[in-house]
């Protein structure tokens, strides 16, 4: 079973829904920069302009960010917005202007980006900022500011080089950021039950409103470094441009997710409803497959797991989840439902089922510090079925970003139904803070 699921993993690197990165490259750089001689902590290196790193960390801050759409990104990647200028000129190729015109974006957008965050993680509500796995993102945000900040201007096809190096690092560096956080915030739940914390910690508002932002603007960020690395490999897969996939087939990315969930909805429960698929098989359109993915393995895994607890004894009988994909001409989304027969949400659970801090699996963090997670990122099969209750809300703002949505409607004692909006187009900004 191990073996059906790392092939899996395998064919989803090589083909539509593959993880942003391979995953055998570890950090394995200390965290102060390296790309420079230095040998302070960043908390006092200097700036450029003598400011502290605290000066500058603000200072950037308050700078505004670009928004950038999917199509954008799918046009600067094709070399769309080059200038045509002095083509020939430069004796460069237009592949190496494009990297070289994303690197110099990337050099001064990212820095604004890191910066908003990192000033953000050093306050935050209920003193999560105080939890030393926050503590230690909050570190990640600060290196990467001051390494990209202290790295040279990507102007030719050497500091362009030396600019993805860097960036690739900064890539696996920031990979276990969503399952640190987590774990942060299961640090302040549990010392909020040894005060005594009266309140449901499920309902705490401003927590989740700082994680829905936080992960929002991770997921922006992570996307422009991901295309960037992308589009830097020489060996691009058909139909690809950086993430992007111009052919991405729902049905494709389902069958993946559908194997990798059954694996462990097996591994869990020992067996595992049967998942079968109607509508547009056929569709294919612009998009993020390991964005998709994502969602569908989320959401797959919740049905399956709903239906085994549901259906308890009577295994044999397990009723089928049912997945649809919607199509026609003229629909300005691509729509897919999954239903599943698991016996629904009670109504009074359904504003929390979007909360980072709700769960009704027995919780993922429990004695070991991993608590069972894959430290590698967001896109594994390394992970307990649920217990993280984050399935539901990263799936939301995964499909909100490029504009579309995820909606569920729940009949108690039945079963639910998830739907899944992505529009065609792509063409709506980044949800920006
Ligand atoms: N299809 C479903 N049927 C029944 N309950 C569901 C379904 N999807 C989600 N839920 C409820 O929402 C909660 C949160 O889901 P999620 O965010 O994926 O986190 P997790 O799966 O880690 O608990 C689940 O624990 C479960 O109670
Ligand atoms: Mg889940």
């Amino acid at each position: 079973m191990l073996a059906r699921v790392c092939s899996s993993q395998l064919q989803l690197l090589r083909s539509s829904a593959r993880p942003l990165l391979g995953r055998s490259l570890a950090a394995a750089r200390p965290l102060v920069g390296t790309s420079r001689s230095r040998s302070s902590s960043p908390a006092t290196a200097p700036g450029p302009e003598g400011e502290t790193l605290d000066q500058e960390l603000r200072r950037l801050a308050s700078y505004g960010q670009t928004s950038v759409s999917l199509k954008a990104t799918l046009d600067t990647g094709l070399g769309l917005l080059l200038a045509p200028a002095c083509t020939n000129s430069t004796g460069l190729t237009k592949r190496q202007r494009t990297l070289i015109q994303i690197a110099t974006f990337l050099k001064r957008e990212l820095p604004v980006r890191l910066a908003r965050r990192a000033v953000e993680l050093q306050q935050l509500p209920e003193g999560l900022h105080n939890m030393r796995s926050v503590k230690r993102v909050r570190e990640w945000y600060e290196h990467s500011f001051v390494d990209i900040r202290r790295s040279a201007m990507p102007v030719d096809v050497a500091t362009e080089q030396a600019f993805h190096d860097l960036l690739h690092t900064i890539y696996e560096r920031h990979a276990p950021t969503l399952v640190t956080m987590a774990r942060g915030v299961h640090e302040l739940r549990k010392e909020m039950l040894a005060t005594n914390e009266k309140g449901e910690f499920a309902d705490k508002r401003e927590i989740h409103t700082f994680l829905d932002k936080f992960y929002m603007s991770r997921i922006g960020i992570r996307i422009l470094i991901g295309q960037y690395l992308e589009l830097h490999r020489e060996d691009q897969l058909d139909g690809y441009v950086g993430l992007i996939n111009r052919h991405t087939s729902p049905a494709e990315v389902f069958r993946q997710a559908v194997e990798d969930a059954t694996y462990l909805c097996e591994r869990e429960h020992g067996d595992a409803p049967e998942v079968v698929l109607m509508g547009r098989t056929d569709l294919t359109f612009s998009y993020i497959p390991s964005h998709l993915y994502y969602i569908m393995f989320e959401l797959l895994k919740n049905s399956l797991r709903a239906t085994c607890e549901h259906h308890g004894s009577k295994r044999q009988t397990l009723p089928v989840v049912k997945v649809i994909i919607a199509d026609g001409e003229n629909n300005e989304d691509v729509v897919i439902k999954i239903s599943d027969e698991g016996g629904g949400i009670p109504r009074s659970h359904m504003q929390r089922i979007w909360s980072y801090l709700f769960t009704t699996a027995k919780p993922a963090f429990g004695g070991a510090e991993d608590g069972g997670f894959s430290s590698f990122g967001d896109h594994t099969t390394d992970t307990p079925l649920a217990g993280l209750g984050y399935g539901l809300p990263i799936s939301r703002s995964y499909a909100r970003y490029f504009g579309g949505d995820l909606n569920l409607m729940s009949m108690e004692g039945h079963g639910t139904d998830a739907f899944l909006h992505l529009p065609r187009l792509g063409n709506r900004d980044e949800p920006l803070h």
